[in-house]
């Protein structure tokens, strides 16, 4: 693994990173179930528009790195931005698992989207991935532009973001209904006021929701079609931080489940995670299986 050239673990970046003050929660929590249905999830969708590898990712707050290391692992090439200092330790430490060929094939940079904005011919690639960032920025429109100026002709962006047009459905679920009610009145608001629905998290961030609607404009803005899109979580976010997974079988079962919802009128519209694939026209890159 390439070592970062500019570990700047007291800089900018990470001052400016609002994921931060929810970064221990995440990290405790990174076994629960809720994150083994994200990450499966995120892997058997995306894994529908993968190019045949090698292919040419970067992730943008790739975090701890549980894609980019699994895409490394499927015989890809990873470039890994995270502007997290601790994120970092846990990507490094997972990578060392990697077999030494694995880890010839990823980097990890000490850097956020801002400052790859700053690059004025920057590289292209085949995927793009920016999983769990969008909600801690100020706005999403600038952001996907920035991500979308990184995607080759026939290459895709992935982004997966905490869906506004669901943003009451967990609270529901659990039967919080002043809670519910409160998400629902926001919706309401934001979009009298033409704004991104404002909500905190279960890490205890505040944070911010797109919508399908808004992201497919986002990325027509940025020269990219809409693709695919997919619900992340439609059933099992009514569980606890700490809910672990069940026993195997049972695992397999619900993932099976999940992965049906997610991708499923109209159920997959409830998800609390909206993943979009958009795409760059042109060029040569299509899917494995295509
Ligand atoms: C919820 S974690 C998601 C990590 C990983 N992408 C995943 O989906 O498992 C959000 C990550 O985004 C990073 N992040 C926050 N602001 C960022 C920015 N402006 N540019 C790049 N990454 C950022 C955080 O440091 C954190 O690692």
């Amino acid at each position: 693994m390439v070592a970062s050239e500019h570990d700047d673990t007291d800089g900018a970046p990470e001052r400016s990173n609002r994921f931060t003050r929810g970064r221990d929660p995440w990290l405790a929590h990174l076994g629960n179930l809720r994150n083994v249905v994200r990450q499966e999830m995120v892997s058997r969708q995306l894994a529908r528009h993968l190019p045949a590898a090698p292919a040419r990712v970067l992730d943008v707050g790739a975090g701890q790195g549980t894609q980019a290391l699994r895409l490394v692992a499927a015989g890809h090439e990873v470039t890994a931005v995270e502007p997290d200092h601790a994120m970092r330790d846990v990507f490094t430490t997972d990578a060392a698992r990697l077999r030494p060929t694995e880890r010839a094939r990823v980097s990890l940079q000490a850097s956020d989207l801002a400052t790859l904005s700053t690059e004025a011919r920057p590289a292209t690639h085949d995927v793009v991935l920016c999983h769990g960032v969008l909600m801690y920025l100020p706005e999403s429109r600038a952001a996907v532009a920035e991500l979308a100026r990184r995607v080759a002709p026939g290459g895709i962006l992935s982004i997966v973001t905490r869906n506004g047009d669901a943003l009451a459905w967990r609270p529901a679920l659990r039967h919080e209904w002043s809670a519910a009610l409160a998400l629902l009145e926001e919706v309401d608001q934001s979009r009298t006021e033409d704004r991104a629905a404002l909500y905190r998290n279960e890490i205890g961030v505040d944070a911010r929701a797109d919508t399908l609607g808004s992201l497919t404009d986002d990325c027509e803005a940025a020269g990219l079609e809409l693709t695919a899109w997919y619900g992340i979580r439609v059933a099992t976010d009514d569980v606890a931080l700490d809910e672990p997974p069940p026993d195997a079988a049972h695992l397999a079962t619900l993932l099976d489940v999940e992965e049906r919802l997610g991708s499923t009128d109209p159920y997959r519209a409830l998800g609390t995670l909206v993943h979009v694939i958009a795409s760059r026209p042109g060029g040569s890159v299509s899917p494995a299986d295509g």
